[in-house]
């Protein structure tokens, strides 16, 4: 049958979720899995390949190796780098270093979008509660969701949250469309006003992905085309969810499996 869109956006039989469940929990397993091997010395290169390797032995594909020509399997983005920072060897993670870990995984054709916050050694506790507020922000933002919303109202609840604590939220990235492919329609902003953009519908599928950053929100790209870094060197901080619009509410398929959703991560 021929996909149906609603003012651009896709919009998915509830009977599909299945396959985003699986794609998203695989994601989801693989932030867990990692959790234990974020620690001062481990390279971002060496976290790189046991996520890949998880994901492969899980039977999903890495989203972003290859895509539009990025070179790994995952993105890993420390302290002042705001997105899409590239695994290396040479990078080892240092006392008080905070990252981002940002998986996609691809199952039966399903993308699975998640990222998390982590801790290496004893961030201060000014990076500590950049992540907590970070945290807090995506999660309003989620709790917004729901049939006859605006996509704005979004935007305007995490901004309105990152104010309050005199930081800023990135606009040159968003969250997206997500299901049958990696980026869709719409460009989920992170910032804006109630009541603006489109109305929401049981059967989409989006990512919610807000970046806030302790300066000020403009970033720039390096000259590997990718990582994007905040002009002004301050921290920033991401956490990422995929879910889809119910007949009530929402249904988030990137939850912690371990309830390992956010930082200081308690491992037994
Ligand atoms: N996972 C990122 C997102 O949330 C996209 C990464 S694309 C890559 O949309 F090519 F940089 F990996
Ligand atoms: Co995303
Ligand atoms: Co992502």
């Amino acid at each position: 049958m021929a996909e149906k869109r609603k003012n651009g956006i896709r919009i998915y039989d509830p009977a599909e979720f299945e396959g985003m469940r699986k794609a998203g929990r695989i994601a989801a397993e693989c932030l867990d899995y990692i959790t234990p091997y974020v620690k001062v010395g481990v390279s971002t290169g060496e976290l790189d390949d046991l996520c890949r390797e998880f994901m492969k032995a899980k039977g999903a594909i890495p989203a972003c190796l290859g895509y539009h020509g990025y070179p790994k399997s995952v993105c890993i983005s420390i302290n002042h780098v705001i997105c899409h920072g590239i695994p290396s060897y040479e990078r080892k993670l240092a006392d008080g270093d905070i990252l981002n870990i940002d998986v996609t995984t691809i199952v039966d054709g399903w993308y699975g979008d998640t990222s998390r916050m982590y801790y290496a050694g004893k961030p201060k506790l000014k990076a500590t509660r950049l992540c907590e507020v970070t945290y807090e922000c995506m999660m309003r933002g989620i709790d917004v969701v729901k049939p006859g919303a605006h996509f704005g109202d979004i935007g305007a609840v995490i901004e309105e949250y990152a104010h309050k604590y005199g930081y800023s939220v990135v606009d040159m990235f968003c969250g997206h469309g997500v299901g049958k492919v990696f980026h869709d329609a719409p460009n989920v902003m992170h910032c804006g006003r109630k009541g603006t953009g489109p109305v929401m519908e049981e059967g989409m599928i989006f990512t919610i992905e807000p970046m806030i950053n302790t300066g000020k929100k403009d970033g720039i790209i390096l000259q590997d085309g990718w990582t994007s870094v905040t002009r002004d060197k301050s921290l920033s901080a991401q956490f990422e969810h995929s879910l889809a619009v119910t007949k009530d509410g929402y249904e988030v398929f990137t939850y912690s499996p371990k309830g390992l959703d956010k930082p200081p991560y308690k491992l037994d």
